[in-house]
């Protein structure tokens, strides 16, 4: 992959702002936090694309209630266009599932890694915002999409080990050369100092070690309304839209919307 793929510039730099959404480790909340933004753009009018690329363990489409017919693991295999692959989803965002259970995805060699980044790119003039739901890990299957993203949300819990491990994504990223935004979401917080402390841990060391500035972005809290939704098949700002949850997503995708470059096509919806 050359430099410039890598950093994610492009000819087509002028479309849809990426942005992946990644942890270190897995269980953190990537796929619900990943599957409500896009929902959340979608319905401010932002034309917005979630592509789930957790290569080999794809489940967003299961959070989004929807039946995927073919995948980005079908279009990556060379059985699909990628217009096959385009699906509409909750709150009118266009879909891309991965494969689940797909031995051959979540090994995919270089190539096929440039293919599934390939896919994301030709979207690009025709959306405003696409969101990259990753795995977890710090493997080329979750930092090639990282290194192609223009702005990358890590999220964390206030667990341990997920505090270490979102500071272990962040260090592999910057070491390989990313130099764009990586915005920092605490998740499943029982309060706001909570989140902050958490930040401040990650904040610290990226700072000192690696010398590199991490944003805050927001926080998520516990909320039972986000399983409740998970039953449902539905995303948690489709199911449960006055929930604490919900209202913490919609402030989440205002402070990144400041990072989109484009305005929204259409008049902001309610779906529900
Ligand atoms: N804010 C939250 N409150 C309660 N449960 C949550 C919250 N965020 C995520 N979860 C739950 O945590 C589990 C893992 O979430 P998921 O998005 O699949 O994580 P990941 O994609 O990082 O593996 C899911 O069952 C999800 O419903
Ligand atoms: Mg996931």
């Amino acid at each position: 992959m050359t430099e410039k793929a890598r950093n994610g510039s492009n000819d087509a730099r002028e479309g849809a702002t990426v942005i992946a959404v990644t942890s270190g480790k897995c269980g953190v909340g990537k796929t619900s936090l990943s599957v409500n933004l896009a929902c959340e753009f979608s319905r401010r009018g932002y034309r917005t694309t979630l592509v789930d690329a957790d290569l080999g363990l794809a489940n967003a489409h299961i959070l989004a209630g929807m039946r995927p017919g073919k995948t980005l693991c079908d279009y990556v295999e060379g059985n699909a266009e990628l217009s096959d692959i385009l699906e509409e989803g909750p709150a009118r965002v266009r879909f891309i599932a991965g494969g689940s259970g797909v031995k051959g995805m979540a090994n995919l060699d270089e190539q096929g890694r440039r293919k599934a980044l390939n896919a994301i790119l030709e979207l690009r003039p025709h959306c405003d915002v696409i969101l990259v739901d990753t795995g977890a890990g710090v493997g080329n299957g979750v930092t090639d999409f990282v290194l192609a993203a223009d702005h990358t949300v890590v999220v964390t819990t206030s667990n341990f080990a997920a505090i270490a491990d979102a500071y272990g994504i962040i260090k592999v990223v910057v070491q390989d050369g990313y130099r764009n935004p990586i915005h920092c979401v605490v998740n499943r917080v029982r309060s706001p100092e909570e989140a902050e402390q958490v930040f401040a841990k990650i904040k610290g060391c990226t700072e000192r070690f690696l010398n590199f500035d991490l944003n805050w972005l927001g926080l998520l809290p516990e909320d039972t309304s986000v399983e409740s939704a998970v039953m449902k098949r539905l995303p948690f700002s489709e199911a449960f839209p006055s929930s604490v949850a919900s209202k913490y997503l919609a402030k989440l995708v205002t402070s990144l919307a400041r990072y989109v470059s484009a305005s929204p096509k259409s008049q902001p919806t309610r779906t529900r």
